[in-house]
């Protein structure tokens, strides 16, 4: 049988946001997952959080509800952080990793942080230009606000200092699991030396892992090049 793929997205996000790779790859095949206070799920945890909470709920998710074994897990931004966690600590049930713009250590600018907590709207309509190429805010930008389910006030600053408090760049070597590394050229939040980082770092199986960097992308790279990044997925599961 062919190995199941989870998608986890990033902060503030839902799963839609993988909307175009789940119909490239088939919802038999492909599970995009809401995290706990994101898009249809409800919120179960506490205000503060850790990316070893979300791994956790996420390996819930995958064992009790979806009932999957051995999946690939994908991950972007604090996803990919919740990707790398849930390889480290449930590596032996898993059969690898996709790492979408994200990295180590994602610690976030402090004026991003506050504006998180204190205008969280504002917030959200920043950090989503943030994410995209100039030229793609006004048409791919308004498109993703629109199609996401708005968080409640405090879930963008929860997951954002999360990413802020994570840090696993001293133990990548212990990822014993294929991985692909994704991230687009021009993104500004997770930059991609971090992705080389990875590349580098992840030496903890055979062929280590395989990188790619798109052009005329940003950090939704899986939105702004979606044909790249399923080819390159679909490229490296055969
Ligand atoms: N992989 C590889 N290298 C990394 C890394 C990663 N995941 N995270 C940080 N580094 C490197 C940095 O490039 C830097 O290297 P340098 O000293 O050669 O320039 C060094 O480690 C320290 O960087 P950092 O941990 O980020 O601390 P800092 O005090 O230099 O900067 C911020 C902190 C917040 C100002 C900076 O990370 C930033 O500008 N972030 C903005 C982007 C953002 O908020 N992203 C949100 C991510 S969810």
């Amino acid at each position: 049988m062919e190995r199941p793929l989870v998608f986890v997205h990033g902060s503030g996000d839902s799963g839609r946001i993988w909307r175009l790779q789940i119909e490239h790859l088939g919802k038999e095949r492909a599970f995009a997952i809401d995290l706990p206070g994101h898009g249809e799920r409800a919120d179960t945890l506490p205000a503060e959080v850790t990316v070893e909470d979300y791994a956790r709920t996420v390996h819930e998710v995958i064992t009790s509800e979806l009932g999957l074994q051995r999946p690939i897990i994908a991950g972007h931004s604090l996803g990919g952080a919740i990707a790398l966690m849930m390889g480290l600590e449930y590596g032996e049930e898993l059969s690898g990793l996709i790492l979408v713009g994200t990295g180590a250590r994602l610690r976030v600018h402090p004026a991003i942080l506050q504006e998180a907590r204190e205008a969280p709207d504002l917030a959200r309509e920043h950090t989503n230009a943030l994410c995209l190429l100039p030229e793609h805010v006004p048409t791919l930008g308004t498109q993703i606000l629109q199609e996401q389910v708005k968080t409640k006030p405090g879930i963008l600053y929860r997951d954002l200092l999360a990413c802020d408090k994570f840090d696993v760049m001293s133990r990548l070597h212990e990822v014993a699991l294929p991985t692909l590394v994704i991230c687009g050229s021009e993104d500004r939040l997770t930059l991609p030396k971090y992705s080389t980082f990875l590349r580098e770092r992840l030496t903890g199986v055979e062929h280590g892992a395989r990188l790619h960097i798109f052009p005329a992308a940003g950090h939704y790279v899986m939105r702004e090049q979606p044909d790249m990044v399923n080819q390159a997925i679909e490229e490296w599961l055969r």
